[in-house]
């Protein structure tokens, strides 16, 4: 579906976003493995923890959605029974990859299938570290889905060095070690988002070089009520909005603020944004707080590479930024971004070439300079991919003469509600 978008002269009021969709994957999965009863508020509404919820229905959790909550029936450690059919992650490499570590523990045999994206995506990362703890589990020749994981009987405690800076993988081998008595320990040298470590209450440790992660039964989760931040990854979308358009003021309600997250703030605030943080406070090991964004004079900084993997999601709408920002803007280090939901790079330069602006594209990174030169009502491609086509989305109403999205419906993968939030502010 193509969705068009006018110019919009300013935006002011208050938007309270639904959870982060991290920590709402993270909560049905852990209140699904612990004994008992379980309450998630302000879950994220999005496809990706749809997906999530729907495999661990088929997993024989009962899981019951009303309107202010969910409630969650875990039936405790090793409570699964056999899926009646392959487990179906859609387009969450979330899903798929932290369900595969916790699936390698269980007494059964399971599948995780996705959609054409996740297909493509890597799982070797995911196998590799799986299978050295003692799992039994194998992805296609491509190193693709399906994920095909039996019961194994040699699930044992390792020393694992991440090979990737990712949290999805981390996460894997951390819920993959919770079901051993003795310790777990993993060495991460670029820190990665730490959500996983946070809920379950891991132990850790940081040097300058390296954090370790410590994992074992110990820290198998108990039944838990826990009301989930507002998703930085999706306010960052109208944070950029708000600091791009003229006499603009937008105030975020309980976001989430986990340092590991809050890079794009560090930056967006680095490029002159006028970014405050208000009542900030901390429950269930998250810390939160209202975001107040009004307009701002953007200039462009360089980005440094070890904070890639912090905003690696918010890129997207940060080269937004960079845009209307003085001075060329440029991103490096950041090859996963071709491996996410879409080819970010090429999505990004492919879309900032329509505008008639200088694109160099790299194989970690790209270069943005020049002005834009073509006005017309450009039809951006989203790749079938959410962050892409928000962020389009976002740039077609600062342009002057708007814009249009194509498979504009992706963005429900995290934020179906998008168009409903951009009205309620102008
Ligand atoms: C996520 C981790 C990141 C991120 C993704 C969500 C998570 O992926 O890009 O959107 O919830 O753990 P990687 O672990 O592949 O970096």
């Amino acid at each position: 579906m193509i969705q068009k978008f006018d110019h919009i002269e300013k935006v002011k009021g208050e938007l309270k976003l639904p959870g982060d969709k991290s920590i709402s994957h993270r909560a049905v999965m852990f209140s699904s493995m612990a004994k008992g009863t379980s309450i998630i508020r302000n879950c994220s509404n999005s496809d990706d923890v749809h997906s999530t919820i729907n495999c661990f229905s088929e997993l024989g959790i009962r899981i019951e959605k009303k309107p202010e909550l969910i409630k969650i029936y875990g039936n405790g450690f090793k409570g699964f029974i056999k899926p009646g059919q392959e487990l179906f992650a859609g387009n969450s490499g979330t899903t798929s990859r932290l369900l595969s570590g916790i699936l390698a523990a269980q007494n059964f045999e399971s599948v995780i299938t996705g959609d054409e994206s996740l297909s493509n995506r890597p799982m070797l990362r995911v196998v590799e570290p799986l299978q050295f703890i003692g799992a039994d589990i194998s992805a296609s020749e491509l190193g693709t889905l399906p994920l095909v994981i039996k019961p194994s009987g040699n699930l044992h405690t390792v020393e694992y060095k991440m090979k990737v800076a990712s949290a999805q993988v981390k996460s894997a081998l951390i819920l993959a070690a919770l079901h051993l008595d003795d310790q777990t320990i993993i060495h991460e040298t670029t820190q990665t988002r730490d959500h996983t470590e946070r809920m379950l209450g891991l132990d850790t440790e940081s040097s300058d070089s390296e954090i370790k992660i410590i994992a074992s039964k110990k820290n198998y989760p108990q039944p838990f009520e826990m009301t989930i931040p507002s998703d930085i990854s999706t306010a960052s979308f109208f944070i950029v909005l708000t600091l791009l358009l003229k006499n603009s003021e937008l105030l975020i309600k309980n976001v989430s603020l986990n340092p590991t997250r809050t890079g794009i703030i560090k930056i967006l605030i680095e490029m002159g944004g006028l970014i405050s943080i208000e009542k900030e406070f901390t429950e269930n090991g998250e810390i939160r707080g209202d975001l107040l964004v009004k307009s701002s004079e953007l200039k462009s900084i360089k980005i440094p590479d070890e904070i890639i993997p912090s905003i690696i999601d918010e890129i997207p709408i940060l080269s937004v930024a960079g845009l209307f920002a003085e001075g060329n803007f440029k991103i490096g280090n950041a090859k996963e971004l071709r491996i996410k939901e879409s080819d970010r790079i090429k999505s990004l330069c492919d879309n900032y070439q329509l505008l008639g602006l200088d694109v160099i594209e790299s194989a970690d990174g790209f270069e943005i300079g020049g002005t834009v030169t073509n006005y017309e009502d450009i039809l951006f491609e989203s790749f079938g991919d959410h962050r892409i086509a928000m962020a389009f989305s976002i740039l077609a109403m600062i342009l002057r003469n708007g814009g249009s999205v194509n498979q504009f419906e992706s963005v429900a993968v995290s934020n179906p509600d998008f168009i409903e939030q951009i009205k309620n502010l102008i």
